[in-house]
């Protein structure tokens, strides 16, 4: 059976339950925003690339039973539904991405009944669905062309069928590779403390037929010290102009390392991944979760010391000098990034400030706040819900 990570299926947003896996592949049906709020936030559904659907889908679900009769009281609603959903996690590009995209597309038909606008504003969401099929599968012919055949690949959390619609980005290069006859081995680092990598990855290949190996984290160090590792492929949250890459915690462990044993590292993602508005990955904001997911979460008796201090970042920045090439639908870009991505994904664009924004939020619900956020991480988490569209307009 294929799967399907998150589609529009009977008037409700149908996802895998990625919290119940390995043990069990579980669909769930989501009919409000509260509880799609809470998938994200929870994990259940997760992976930059689906966040970016969830965005498209979410916004739908959102407003479809909307009563406005003009579009003034319409976009009031879109506007409170998008910074709503805008709020559930800071660093993934491609959910603001996909709400950015939403809000824009209503604007230009604010001429519209409203009817009409919401019947646009599903068929975005379903084209962002499309896209991301057509997408992943453009990064895997590009990146296959990177593997040799018996190539030992190693990445970090999950970046597979389960992070996108159904076929996945730095995994998706790997079942191309397969598909082309390359016989790969896989080594999937657990990713402590949510486990995207022992959880998912491995059930993922698994389930493909890739031979793939589970390991800590710290392991990797002595795989590649041991010549075991050819190439490192991650994917990304959120990649500036000049390519430093939020990705995983974990992941600019692992470039570092790449780079000390002269491993290629590479990263692959969409172009709905990148943020061209930003120059540098300083201004990304990295989300930092509960306590609770380093102390205990999957353990049966606490893993820690009773209210300890914790640290519970779950995204790094990967400087752009350490990545080898970017694998994107566009094709494989490479240094000098600040140059190759416009010339790449932009060609003859004005990046900074060309694009309709809608910026990280404080979060408005019960629940949502981080727990442990640094001063520096707050300040970013306090920046207001900005939602201002292109070609001037504003909902
Ligand atoms: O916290 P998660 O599980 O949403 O983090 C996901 C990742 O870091 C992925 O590597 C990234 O979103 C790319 S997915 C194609």
């Amino acid at each position: 059976m294929q799967l399907k990570t998150i589609s529009w299926e009977k008037g409700k947003i149908r996802i895998i339950d990625q919290s119940k896996l390995p043990e069990k592949l579980e669909y769930i049906s989501i009919s409000d925003i509260k509880t799609l709020w809470r998938a994200i936030k929870s994990l259940q559904v997760r992976g930059a690339p689906a966040l970016g659907a969830a965005a498209g889908l979410g916004v739908y679900l959102g407003i479809k039973d909307s009563s406005a009769k003009s579009f003034p009281q319409f976009s009031r609603e879109l506007k409170r539904v998008s910074g709503y959903l805008a709020a559930s996690r800071p660093t993934a590009r491609n959910l603001f991405w996909g709400l950015e995209r939403i809000c824009s597309i209503a604007l230009r038909n604010k001429n519209k009944p409203v009817a009409e606008i919401k019947k646009i504003i599903f068929k975005e969401g379903q084209k962002i669905i499309q896209e991301d099929r057509v997408a992943c599968r453009k990064i895997a012919d590009y990146g296959e062309k990177l593997i040799r055949h018996r190539d030992c690949v190693l990445t970090v959390c999950n970046a597979g069928i389960l992070a996108t619609i159904d076929y996945g980005t730095a995994l998706g290069v790997i079942y191309r590779a397969k598909e082309q006859g390359k016989k790969i081995k896989v080594f999937a680092c657990e990713t402590r403390p949510m486990l995207q990598g022992a959880r998912l990855t491995t059930w993922e290949l698994k389930r493909k037929g890739i031979d793939v190996t589970l390991i800590c984290d710290n392991m990797a160090a002595t795989l590649m010290r041991q010549g075991k590792i050819d190439k490192v492929i991650a994917g990304a949250d959120r990649i500036a102009s000049n390519g430093d890459t939020a990705n995983k915690i974990g992941t600019y462990n692992l470039a570092v390392l790449s780079k000390y044993h002269g491993i290629p590292f590479y990263i692959a993602a969409p172009a709905s991944t990148f943020d061209l508005s930003i120059k540098s990955g300083r201004q990304i904001p990295i989300e930092e979760r509960k306590a609770e997911e380093v102390t205990r979460l999957f353990f049966k008796k606490p893993m820690a010391a009773r209210g300890i201090k914790v640290f519970n970042p779950a995204f790094d920045l990967t400087p752009h000098n350490l990545i080898s090439a970017i694998i994107t639908d566009k094709g494989v870009i490479r240094s000098p990034y600040h140059k190759n991505i416009r010339k790449i994904l932009a060609p003859g664009a004005k990046l900074i400030g060309h694009l309709p924004k809608i910026q990280a939020c404080t979060c408005p619900t019960k629940g949502a706040g981080t727990s442990t956020a640094s001063h520096q991480v707050q300040a970013q988490l306090r920046t207001r819900c900005k939602i201002s569209l292109a070609g001037g307009g504003r909902l």
